[in-house]
């Protein structure tokens, strides 16, 4: 058997734990039809996070969790794949599956190496999922190689200007101070648990995905409604209206 990546081992003993804190999370979101998207709960509409015309189309969810997002395409026609590093957010995540009588392959493996031939799928989706938790050197390509030419990638990350403002050492919010350096940011361990998260700047984000096989069509900076909440401590309402906290990128397979 392949030798697990220090990193995948220790993420998957960290959403493995967390897990039970993203049940009821999960059952909220899969009851929902209408999609809405990151710790703000952006409407779609607001952000295209899908694109049009799902019916019919190969789709692959990296990094599922309790696998709403696959839901919600599933709803619109799509056939999904969802793939997560965690055996019991999978758990939930096939619970509800047959709590909503939806039925689709749910795999426990790395996003960065996807059991799948090449070219089999027309659309690659991530929120908060391998897309912050899995190395972007690996992931990005093995998506690239996933996706037909003109398959679309679209993933919602912390924005790189959050990642600056945000203290290490406790839950508290991000502040309106750079508390480190942009220069260099991609492995980044928080000192609060053991996992391993994994940042990058817009320039390298943009080199990797061009050398990876994709033309980028959006980078979509989220704005919270004025009523919006969040369960997450680390950044407040009045700093994510004034600056970007998340956002979400979208390129297409050349
Ligand atoms: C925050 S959840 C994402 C699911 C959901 N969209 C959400 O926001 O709750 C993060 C998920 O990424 C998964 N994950 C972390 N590293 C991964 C990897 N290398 N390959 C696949 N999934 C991974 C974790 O197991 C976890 O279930």
């Amino acid at each position: 058997m392949a030798e697990i990546a220090e990193h995948v081992r220790r993420n998957r003993a960290h959403w493995d734990q967390l897990a039970p804190q993203f049940v009821a999370t999960g059952e909220r979101a899969w009851a929902r039809s209408e999609p809405s998207w990151g710790i703000w709960s952006v409407p779609e509409r607001d952000v295209r996070m899908f694109p049009d015309n799902l019916a019919g189309a190969d789709t692959i969810e990296l990094g599922c969790g309790t696998a709403y997002v696959s839901s919600w395409l599933a709803r619109r026609g799509a056939r999904v794949v969802g793939i997560d590093n965690s055996e019991q957010q999978l758990a939930t995540a096939r619970r509800l599956q047959r709590q909503h009588g939806l039925n689709f392959p749910l795999i426990h493996g790395n996003a960065e190496s996807v059991p799948y031939p090449d070219g089999c799928f027309d659309f690659a989706i991530s929120e908060y999922g391998a897309c912050l938790w899995a190395d972007p050197y690996k992931w990005v390509p093995e998506a690239a190689r996933l996706l037909r030419p003109g398959g679309r990638l679209h993933f919602l990350v912390n924005a790189f200007l959050l990642t600056l403002c945000v203290p290490a050492e406790d839950d508290s919010a991000a502040g309106d101070r750079l508390l480190r350096p942009a220069f260099g940011v991609y492995r980044v361990e928080w000192p609060t648990d053991d996992s391993v998260e994994f940042h990058l700047s817009h320039s390298n984000w943009i080199r990797l995905l061009r050398r990876s096989g994709f033309e980028i069509e959006d980078l979509v900076e989220l704005r919270p409604e004025l009523d919006a909440t969040t369960r997450y401590p680390y950044v407040t309402l009045e700093w994510a209206r004034n600056w970007p906290s998340e956002e979400i990128w979208k390129a297409r397979r050349r």
